[in-house]
């Protein structure tokens, strides 16, 4: 279904063509409308007499008069007659009679009005990518929770789109596991918790790394005898491997957090010689000291140049290294084989990369690589900030204080739960497991997915479960108040066909819900998802004033049908919305 703003874009745009001044037209330029920014004066306005006022040689005012003159009776099934306003802006009020037309069609189309996208693209997401022989810990939340969210919204928006869980499994780390493995390994413990002694290998021996020589050399020695192919280094990670699979995979399931692809670090392994080689042949990077290196090429501003650093007031040279000068590879040379594998063998036309800020110089230098190289693929660092503990301070991974994620996760369900048994005691037990269940995992994901992803945020337990505000709990409440409504309805079914709004309380919530077609692919503009929680948020509380103002089921006839689709459509917004969070919601609680 075309969403509102584009059919009056439309509109407005032949209204422009009809003043017959194209020639003073900027190229490709087409006329726009955006929701309005204060609403007392309409749902939505254009700019566009304004923009082109000074190309037209009028002033905006009069521009903007003769576009609603031009406009005339063309817009008049949609919006009652448009008004100027301020210097030049031309303000649309959406007709009742428009929305509860278009109610009806909403009631009919399984999209919810959502249209797909004009340009579907090939798209690659690499989202929650762990290191392996580590925990998942709460850090995981974010790149796990936005990634499969963006991947829901961009497969529903018709993108083909290949999710990529890009694990950690190749580098020194897992020498240091090796090492701490073959010296100094509990085999009982590993027995009892697998991750969690291998975590203590690693910590034990990254602490001897950094201090001892010995065990450094004899560190690498382990990563490389394995990338080598040492049978029983390869045995060891395997088992590595495989106790990690198992741990994420239970936290995926819980989550409901799919991939299509798990293509590690060690998949590229073999195309990292060649690609230097290549690198070195393209003239892309140089010999510098044994090392391999790309160096700035001297086309960007020096603040802009990801190849440069600042130094006591001097930009020096900060080299992107794609072979050490042991002859190892490093994460940066892994990283742009894998965007030749994407571009090539994958032919996606995108790829994503759902990663935490701390990386974004790391893209920054891998994507110039890519851009040197003529990559063909759009790529984008989808970057986010840190989760705080509740003293307002990152955790601290040194300290091993950083609470891991299977943790976190039952925490939630159990607080949770406490809530439920608190307000929903009726419930028979196993239906109150399952509320907990969705509650308390729908409240991780939603406090992530409702900030800004550029944001550091704390991690509240008390504000994501509340069930005030902008939480997962407020929302899934709204869902269950408008089922109690379906549940509470007897005598004659609604009917959708003759629906009627009166009430600016009901023009107003069957406003929001039209909006939900502009809402989801604006998600995929700057890769936004709380645009969306937002908005379900906004449905939700002007659903809950609506309700207190309109009676439905005490109303009768068109009124009555007019305010069931209102909630049936409501109900069907925050549960689609959610679902493309990856919330599910509870039709009690
Ligand atoms: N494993 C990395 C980490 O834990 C994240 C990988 C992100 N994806 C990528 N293609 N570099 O920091």
């Amino acid at each position: 279904m075309t969403p509102i703003p584009e059919l009056l874009a439309a509109k407005l745009d032949a209204a422009l063509r009809s003043l017959g001044r194209d020639a003073d037209l900027p190229e490709g330029f087409a006329a726009t409308v955006a929701p309005a920014a204060d609403t007392r004066f309409g749902d939505y306005q254009s700019n566009t007499a304004m923009v082109l006022a000074k190309a037209l040689k009028t002033n905006p005012r009069q521009l903007a008069a003769d576009l609603v003159a031009a406009l005339g009776e063309t817009v008049a099934d949609l919006c009652e007659p448009p008004e100027i306003a301020g210097p030049g802006f031309i303000n649309f009020r959406i007709r009742p009679a428009y929305l509860a037309a278009r109610l009806g069609r909403l009631l009919a189309d399984p999209r919810l009005g959502v249209p797909e996208t004009a340009d579907p693209k090939r798209i690659v997401i690499d989202y929650s990518s762990p290191n392996i022989a580590k925990p998942m810990h709460i850090g995981h939340v974010r790149s796990t929770v936005i990634g499969d969210a963006l991947a829901r919204i961009a497969r529903f928006l018709g993108h083909d789109l290949v999710a990529d869980n890009h694990i950690g499994d190749w580098g020194t780390p897992i020498g240091q596991v090796l090492y701490g493995w073959k010296h100094h390994l509990d085999e009982a413990a590993f027995e009892a918790a697998p991750i969690a002694e291998l975590l203590r290998l690693y910590q034990l021996v990254k602490a001897a790394f950094e201090s001892d020589p010995e065990v450094k050399a004899a560190c690498l020695e382990e990563t490389v005898k394995l990338q080598s192919g040492d049978p029983d280094n390869r045995t060891l990670w395997d088992k590595f491997c495989a106790v990690t699979a198992a741990d994420r995979n239970a936290t995926y399931d819980r989550l409901g957090v799919k991939f299509d692809i798990e293509l590690g670090e060690s998949f590229y392994h073999d195309a990292l010689a060649p690609l230097v080689a290549k690198l070195l042949a393209e003239g892309v990077a140089e010999e510098s000291d044994g090392a391999v290196c790309v160096f700035s090429d001297g086309s960007a501003e020096p603040r802009e140049d990801p190849f440069l650093v600042q130094k006591d007031g001097e930009w020096v040279p900060f080299p992107c290294m794609v072979r050490k000068s042991d002859g190892g590879f490093n994460y940066a040379t892994t990283d742009i084989a894998t965007i030749d594998h994407r571009a090539g063998e994958l032919r996606a036309d995108e790829s994503w990369y759902v990663v935490d800020d701390r990386q974004a110089g790391h893209f920054r230098q891998v994507f110039a690589v890519a851009a040197r190289r003529g990559t063909p693929i759009g790529l984008k660092h989808i970057a986010f900030g840190k989760i705080l503990g509740e003293d307002r301070t990152p955790y601290k991974t040194r300290e091993g204080t950083v609470p891991h994620l299977g943790d976190v996760l039952d925490d939630a369900v159990a607080r949770a739960r406490a809530v439920v048994d608190d307000k929903s005691a009726a419930l028979p037990e196993g239906e109150r497991t399952e509320i907990a269940e969705r509650i308390g995992l729908g409240a991780v994901k939603y406090a992530e997915l409702s900030q800004n992803r550029a944001s550091d945020y704390v991690f509240d337990w008390d504000k994501m479960l509340a069930l005030d505000g902008n939480t997962a709990p407020y929302l899934l409440n709204a869902y269950v108040r408008t089922r109690a409504i379906f549940r509470k309805l007897d005598g004659a079914a609604p009917e959708w066909d003759s629906l009627a709004i009166s009430e600016e309380a009901e023009r107003s919530i069957a406003m929001k819900l039209a909006q939900y077609s502009e809402i989801v692919p604006a998600v995929l503009n700057d890769h936004r998802p709380n645009l969306l929680a937002n908005y379900l948020y906004e449905l939700a509380k002007g659903f809950h004033s609506f309700y207190e103002q309109c009676p439905v089921l005490r109303s009768e006839g068109a009124t009555r049908d007019t305010r069931l689709a209102l909630c049936e459509l409501t109900s069907r917004v925050l549960k689609h919305g959610l679902d493309l969070l990856g919330i599910q919601v509870a039709e009690r609680m």
